[in-house]
């Protein structure tokens, strides 16, 4: 019986921050369920995790998938009797395109990737780490979801919501051991940043609004979700956490 070990699952496992996130919780001793549509990714992730001695699994599937969320919750307790940590992370890009132009399928595809999927894995997740009486989840949103973002609109609305998700979850569970954060990263360097969706344009403008003239790391932003991930945290729930190199004024 593993029942000391704390357990996370960590979804958008298999690259960037999330893969970072992995090997940041493995190196505290946590437990690992690593959910990703990256098949591979994912399996290859757990089994680093396994190669340190920590128990760890993968998903393969859409975190839309009402049942992916269940299943990884089930991989959790069956992996070490129960979870206590939710890394809400899993993300993707967006077709670039005005408001004005943008496709029906492209919103609502930004929406059900970007937000669904994060409340889904929260609604699932939430009656296990009540049943422990002390769990963290963090929610990866975005920078844009505070400002909004020119030609990704979707995107922006979707990470507005797991702002709203995150603080509404902060109130429902305040009195139940656990505790909702959410991250706001503005640039970070990693996959999603290379993809052909992804304008050139773009990437320079963003930079330009960062004060400390870089993109993030992963390691960074897995840093900060780890502290949210643990004992650290006790007095903020409900809260956003910028990770933006002082790009944020809010
Ligand atoms: N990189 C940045 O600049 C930046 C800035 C703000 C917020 N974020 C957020 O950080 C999170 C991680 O992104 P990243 O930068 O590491 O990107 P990434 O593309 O490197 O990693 C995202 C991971 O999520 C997985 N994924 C995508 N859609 C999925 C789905 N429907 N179901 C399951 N898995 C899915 C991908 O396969 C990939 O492994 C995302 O939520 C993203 O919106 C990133």
């Amino acid at each position: 019986m593993t029942d000391s070990i704390r357990t996370a699952i960590v979804t958008g496992a298999a690259n960037g921050i999330g893969s970072a996130v992995v090997d940041k919780l493995a190196s505290l001793g946590i437990a690992v369920v690593a959910v990703d549509l990256d098949a591979d990714g994912a399996a290859a992730v757990a089994s680093r995790v396994r190669d340190s001695g920590l128990p760890a699994t993968s998903l393969a599937g859409d975190v839309s998938d009402p049942a992916l969320s269940v299943a990884a919750v089930d991989a959790a307790v069956g992996l070490t009797g129960g979870l206590d940590i939710l890394v809400n992370n899993a993300g993707k890009g967006t077709v670039q395109a005005a408001i004005a132009d943008t496709e029906l399928e492209n919103w609502r595809r930004d929406i059900e990737v970007n937000l669904t999927g994060q409340f889904l894995f929260c609604r699932a997740a939430i009656p296990a780490l009540i049943a422990r009486g002390w769990g963290r989840i963090v929610n990866v949103a975005s920078a844009s979801g505070m400002e909004g973002l020119a030609l990704a609109g979707g995107y922006a609305a979707a990470k507005a919501g797991v702002i709203a998700l995150t603080k509404t979850l902060g109130k429902e569970l305040a009195q139940t051991g656990v505790i909702v954060n959410a991250v706001a990263p503005a640039l970070i360097r990693s996959e999603m940043l290379s993809r052909p969706t992804f304008r050139r344009e773009m990437l320079e403008s963003l930079l330009a609004r960062i004060p400390m003239g870089r993109v993030g790391e992963p390691s960074e932003v897995a840093e900060m979700i780890a502290f949210l991930a643990s004992d650290a945290v006790s007095f903020s729930t409900g809260a956003v956490f910028d990770l933006s190199g002082g790009r944020a004024t809010y």
